[in-house]
């Protein structure tokens, strides 16, 4: 099954006006790449992001899961999209461990997405220890059935990100076996939810990826892009990498 690729940044708390220069450059790439692009920004940025790089995919990094109401400090889907965002991250592991979320919050934070019309990205990951202690597939794979939307009307816009906790922003990156064992796994869980709409769904890679390191991941089965933190930041480490999806194929 050939799925085309997507690659997705995720700037975290990080940009503000001075940075959208990068955006521009980064969507200006993006126009003739053999890949699916996203950058999903801070909420403050996103409608002048999407002004500045018209037709180029801007997402959010978060959702509430209710349409409106007394929250906080929160966005929820429609205003995302009244911003002009296309996608959201859900479930990022900085979300689940700093914030508290659970896999039930995590799940109705995506249908909620998924239901106003944004693409989703649904993140899982284990620990360090969860690794150490040799029940990493067991761990994320739980993780993902407990986390997934209840169903998705079109499996491409929903897409799941595998970042192992232990390799975001520190350099290390799991072996390509360990990395090519955790996507088999996760595509069975999503064949066992979803049957071959399950086949349809992309499956991202994120945690240290870089342009010296994301052709060999790109070329793992079952790795449908990357879901990339630091090295999304500046078009000059970001395009690389898209380069190097728009080479790999499955
Ligand atoms: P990183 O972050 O690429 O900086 O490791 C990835 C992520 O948290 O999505």
């Amino acid at each position: 099954m050939s799925r085309r690729k997507l690659v997705a940044g995720n700037w975290k708390m990080h940009g503000t006006s001075v940075d959208l220069a990068e955006v521009t450059a980064i969507s200006i790439g993006a126009k003739t790449a053999g890949a699916d692009v996203a950058l999903c920004l801070p909420a403050t940025l996103i409608e002048r992001a999407v002004r500045s790089a018209p037709g180029f995919a801007i997402g959010g990094q978060d959702v509430h899961a209710a349409e409106k109401g007394a929250h906080t400090g929160c966005v929820s889907a429609a205003m995302l999209s009244d911003a002009g965002a296309k996608l959201t991250i859900v479930g990022h592991s900085e979300r689940r461990e700093a914030h508290g979320e659970t896999d039930t919050e995590v799940k109705a934070k995506a249908e909620a997405g998924l239901a106003a019309g944004l693409d989703v990205i649904l993140c899982v990951g284990e620990t360090d220890a969860i690794r150490e202690a040799g029940r990493a597939i067991e761990t994320v794979s739980a993780q993902l059935d407990a986390s997934l939307p209840g169903s998705i009307s079109n499996a491409p816009s929903f897409s799941v990100a595998y970042e192992p906790i232990w390799a975001i922003g520190t350099g290390k990156v799991p072996s390509i076996e360990d990395i090519a064992e955790m996507h088999a796994a996760l595509r069975g869980r999503l064949r066992n939810a979803f049957g071959n709409a399950g086949d349809s769904v992309r499956i991202l890679y994120g945690g240290s990826v870089k342009a010296s390191n994301a052709a060999d991941i790109f070329g793992v089965s079952d790795v449908d892009g990357a879901l990339v933190g630091g090295a999304s930041l500046k078009a000059a480490d970001f395009l690389p990498i898209v380069e190097a999806a728009s080479l790999g194929s499955n």
